[in-house]
C-alpha cells in the first residue's frame, strides 16, 4: 500500500484560504485521488469542542498552545495518520505552522519553548507540502471586515497579525522546501495557477 501524501495549507485569517481549499480539493479529486478534508483546530469530535473553546474564551497564551496541541495530536493519532497509512491523501486547513506563527509570533511564545513541545508531540511528522497564502496584515483586515464576524482571533490589532505574517514567512524560510509561499494579493485565477502547477508535483 503507497501511503498516502499530507498537504497543510496556511496563512492569515482573511487570506483566501477557503476559496483555495475548495481549489484543491477539485484539482486532487480530478486526479482520482482518495482525498481526506479536515481541519486545526478541529478534526475530530474533541478536537471540535477545542476548537469552541480556543475561539471564544481567553486563556493566556501558554493554554493555548497546549490546547491546539492537545486538539492536534488527538488529530494526528486517530485521523491523520491511519488515513495516510491506507494510502489516503490528507488536506489540512492549517496544521503545526499556525502555532509558529499565531502562539509564537502573535502571542510571543518562545520559538524554542514550541520546538520542545512539538518535537514531543510529533515526532518530526510534519505535512509533506505546505501552501502559504501570503497577503499583508492590512489585506487580510480588509478582507476579514467584508466577510463575516470575528472570533477570539480574528479580533486582534493588526500589529498581532503582521507578527503572524512575519513568523510565517519566517518559518518558510527555515523550510523552503516543504513550504511554498504564494503570493495571494493576485487575482484567484493567478494564484489558482500556481497551487496547480505544485499539486501536480507531488
Ligand atoms: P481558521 O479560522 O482558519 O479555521 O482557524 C481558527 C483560528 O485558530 C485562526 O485564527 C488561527 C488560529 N490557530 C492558532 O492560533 N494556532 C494554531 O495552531 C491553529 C491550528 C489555529
Amino acid at each position: 500500500m503507497m501511503r498516502g501524501r499530507f498537504i497543510s495549507l496556511e496563512g492569515l485569517d482573511g487570506a483566501g484560504k477557503s476559496t483555495h481549499l475548495a481549489f484543491i480539493e477539485g484539482r486532487l479529486r480530478g486526479r482520482g485521488v482518495d482525498l481526506l478534508t479536515t481541519r486545526e483546530p478541529g478534526g475530530t469530535p474533541l478536537g471540535e469542542a477545542l476548537r469552541g473553546l480556543l475561539l471564544s474564551r481567553g486563556m493566556v497564551a501558554d493554554t493555548e498552545l497546549l490546547l491546539m496541541y492537545a486538539a492536534r495530536v488527538e488529530h494526528v493519532q486517530s485521523v491523520i495518520e491511519p488515513a495516510l497509512a491506507a494510502g489516503r491523501w490528507v488536506l489540512s486547513d492549517r496544521f503545526h505552522d499556525a502555532s509558529y506563527a499565531y502562539q509564537c509570533g502573535g502571542r510571543g511564545i518562545t520559538r524554542a519553548r514550541l520546538a520542545a513541545l512539538e518535537e514531543w508531540a510529533l515526532q518530526g511528522f510534519a505535512p509533506d507540502l505546505t501552501l502559504l497564502l501570503d497577503v499583508p496584515a492590512e489585506l487580510a483586515a480588509e478582507r476579514r471586515a467584508q466577510a463575516r464576524a470575528a472570533d477570539r482571533f480574528e479580533a486582534e490589532d493588526l500589529e498581532f497579525f503582521r507578527r503572524v505574517r512575519d513568523a510565517y514567512l519566517e518559518r518558510a524560510g527555515l523550510n523552503p522546501q516543504r513550504i511554498r509561499v504564494i503570493d495571494a494579493t493576485r487575482a484567484p485565477a493567478e494564484i489558482q495557477t500556481d497551487v496547480a502547477r505544485l499539486l501536480d508535483s507531488l
